[in-house]
Order: structure tokens, then sequence, then C-alpha cells
């Protein structure tokens, strides 16, 4: 698990989370974000074997949910019993239900290259917890993920232009702009550009170096087990 101020980050399980992603896939305007190539209904048995697949890990980079920290001190993880299951309750559950998802994968290819040290990242925050700045706090953690733990150099995302909540959450962490693919997504009978937006590992210092020396305060992230 990895925490931030308010987050929790956890593995997927497919027991817990198959159920939640099918919801998404199968639902016209969650779908819209996960499903640029065209929107198609997913069965359960596709959702159930990407949830496998990802949960499993085995690349570098993992896909991670997104979760509130519990309020209330009993349950959260660290007073779990050994015995206790950390991702499923008694009743099928999940403990930690997830209020958004997390993707890291190398760029341009999914393994990260040793020598571009170069990764590409994709979220998404259920419509009830945006605009409550969930986003930027999981990118502060990105942030201190690839940067301080696993010492990569550059991290890009792409995002449709006409997406200003996204613009301007990837904006307000340091993202810069880098280019726009004119009339590369086809959705809803229109065309839309796609805009290209990097943080580069010195970006990150100067901003992190700025956060200390200024008073501004700094997203707490704490490692815990993964
Ligand atoms: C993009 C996303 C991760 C940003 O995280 P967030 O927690 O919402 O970010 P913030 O709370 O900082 O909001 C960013 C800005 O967008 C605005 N905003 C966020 N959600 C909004 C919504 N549903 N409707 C209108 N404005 C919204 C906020 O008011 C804020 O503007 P402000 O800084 O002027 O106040 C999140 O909104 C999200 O997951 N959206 C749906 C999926 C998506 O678009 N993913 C990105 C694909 S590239």
């Amino acid at each position: 698990m990895f925490y931030t101020k308010r987050l929790m980050l956890r593995n997927l399980d497919p027991r817990c989370d198959t159920s939640t992603w099918q919801h998404w896939l199968n639902t016209v305007s969650t779908a819209r974000v996960f499903r640029t190539e065209g929107l198609r209904p997913t069965s359960t048995e596709d959702v159930s074997a990407t949830v496998t697949k990802v949960a499993k890990g085995g690349d570098i980079l993992p896909c991670l949910a997104i979760c509130l920290l519990p309020s209330d001190e009993q349950t959260h993880p660290d007073k779990l019993l050994p015995s206790d299951d950390l991702f499923v309750k008694t009743d099928g559950s999940a403990r930690y239900p997830m209020i958004g998802c997390l993707n890291l994968r190398g760029s341009p290819t999914p393994t990260v290259n040793v020598t571009n040290r170069t990764a590409s990242l994709g979220i998404f925050l259920m419509e009830a917890y945006t605009g409550k700045g969930y986003g930027p706090e999981v990118l502060e953690w990105v942030f201190w993920y690839l940067f301080d733990a696993l010492g990569l150099h550059r991290l890009e995302i792409l995002t449709l232009a006409s997406n200003k909540p996204a613009r301007k959450a990837y904006e307000k962490v340091g993202f810069v702009e880098e280019g726009r693919a004119r009339k590369a997504i086809f959705q809803d009978g229109v065309w839309e550009d796609v805009v290209s937006l990097a943080v580069l590992e010195e970006d990150y210092w100067a901003r992190k170096k700025k956060k200390v020396d200024g008073d501004d305060e700094e997203i707490e992230c704490t490692y815990k087990t993964f």
C-alpha cells in the first residue's frame, strides 16, 4: 500500500475489483476515457482477465486502485489482524473500494527503457470524486514514486484537448504541454485533438526545492508494503 494525505493506493484484486471495472467499461461516460479507440461492450470474462493480469503485476510499473484513506482509525490497514484479508471483506466486497485508478507504464514500450527512463500515465477518478484535488494529490505521489523512488527521468500524459479539468489538474502540478495531434480521436461524431504533456525529473526537483524554500505545504507520501 502507498498513502498520501487523503488517499490509499493499493494493488488491484480481481475478487473485489472486477465488478467496478466492468461497470466503468460498460458505462458510456466512463468507457470514453478508457476506450479512445472506440466504444464497445466488454464481457465479464474480458474484464476479469484484464484485472487478473494487472493485479498479478510483472511489469516494472504498476496499475493501482485509488481509494479513500479510511477516516476511522479502526479500519486502517495497520489495525488489521494478520488473519484478515487485506483486500476483501468477509461479505466479498472490497475492504477499501476504488474511487479511481492509476495506470503507469513505460513509454514508448510498456517496459521502461533503462537508458531513456520514460513512463506514461493514465488516471481516472469516478465523477463524484473529481474536483476535490484528489487527482493532483495522486500525481504528486506519482512524481515521488517515479523520480525519487525509481529514478526515472520523464513522465508523459496524453489528454483530449477538450478535457479542461484534466489539463488544469496536470498543469497545476507542473506538467508542460509539448504538442498536439490534430483530430486524432473520433468521439461522438466529433474529431478531437489530443494534447501531450510531460514532466521531467529536473522540473520536479526544481518545484520540490521551491516548496522547501518557500513555506508551501508538501504532499506527504508514505511507503508501506506493496
Ligand atoms: C482528470 C482528473 C484526474 C483530475 O483530477 P481532479 O481531482 O478532478 O483535479 P482537480 O480537483 O484539481 O480539478 C482540476 C480542475 O478541473 C475542475 N473540475 C474537475 N472535475 C470537474 C468536473 N467534473 N466538472 C467541471 N470541472 C471540473 C476543477 O474545478 C479544477 O479547476 P480549478 O483548479 O479551477 O478549481 C479527474 O478529474 C478525472 O479523473 N476525470 C475523469 C477522467 C479523466 O478525464 N481522466 C483523464 C484522462 S487523460
